[in-house]
């Protein structure tokens, strides 16, 4: 299944040879736009891959050129919540590695758990906390490509982040950073789950992004991880809460994520 994958996709690469991956969040997938000399997949036509549901989620790989690097960019990802097996997750990640990717930057939309680090802030992602949700490694362990039971010391590159925290100074960017913590959706957080995340120790919170992680370090790769804060979280602020909302909050905080991203990638 993960060969079929990587065969297919690598049939339609027109021979460029990626290292970076990107997955755009909610409302995050204008970067995809800026790609240039780009081959475009629907996940349609990839066989074995799940089709993406979501409004905010083209559903379609993009390979191309940004800032002279060769990148992968998935615009448009999969929730659990969609209904996925987690293991679709892992298949599509491994895929990744066998097609030579070695660094994955991963991107999302996200509520705060703090008022003092209001929508339109960004956030790098230093740690996660994944409440004993579905792990997209359950199951037998394909040895090849990863252990059994994978490190999680260092998921988020500290040296990477290091890296970042460097760049967006130079760009003057504020840039937050702290722990995302995974609620599985889709409905909102009541606001008792979000004292209940505070006090767990998160910084943010959103729906996605955890799977993705543990596929990337189990197959060994370099992990880059930044939320796009769209809304306090629920009981930290007036109104409701919405995904109209979210993708146009992600949509204006956007801006200052892809010159984070493509900063980062003319370095690399
Ligand atoms: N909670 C969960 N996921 C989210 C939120 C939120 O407040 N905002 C954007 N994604």
């Amino acid at each position: 299944m993960i060969e079929q994958l990587a065969t297919q996709i690598k049939n339609r690469l027109n021979g460029l040879r990626p290292e970076t991956a990107i997955i755009l969040g909610s409302g995050l997938g204008a970067l995809g736009d800026e790609i240039t000399d780009s081959v475009i997949i629907p996940y349609t036509e990839i066989e074995g891959f799940p089709a993406s549901t979501v409004a905010g989620h083209k559903g379609r790989l993009i390979c191309g050129k940004l800032e002279g690097k060769e990148i992968l960019c998935m615009q448009g990802r999969l929730h659990l919540y969609e209904g996925h097996r987690p293991q679709s997750i892992n298949d599509i990640i491994t895929a990744f590695r066998l097609l030579g990717i070695n660094r994955l930057i991963v991107t999302n939309a996200a509520g705060s758990l703090h008022k003092d680090m209001p929508a339109g802030s960004l956030m790098l992602i230093k740690d996660h906390i994944n409440l004993n949700l579905p792990n997209p490694l359950t199951g037998p362990d394909d040895e090849r490509f990863g252990p059994r039971f994978p490190d999680m010391s260092d998921a988020y590159c500290a040296a990477e982040r290091t890296h970042v925290k460097k760049l967006a100074e130079k760009l003057n960017i504020k840039l937050f950073e702290g722990v995302y913590i995974m609620a599985f959706g889709p409905c909102f957080d009541t606001a008792a789950e979000i004292r209940a995340f505070q006090i767990l120790g998160a910084d943010a919170v959103g729906m996605s992004t955890i799977p993705e992680v543990i596929c990337a370090v189990h197959c060994g790769m370099k992990v880059l991880g930044i939320s796009v804060i769209t809304n306090l979280g629920t009981g930290l602020r007036d109104g409701v809460q919405s995904h109209t909302e979210t993708l146009a909050e992600a949509d204006k905080a956007g801006q200052n994520l892809r010159q984070l991203i493509k900063a980062y990638l003319r370095e690399i």
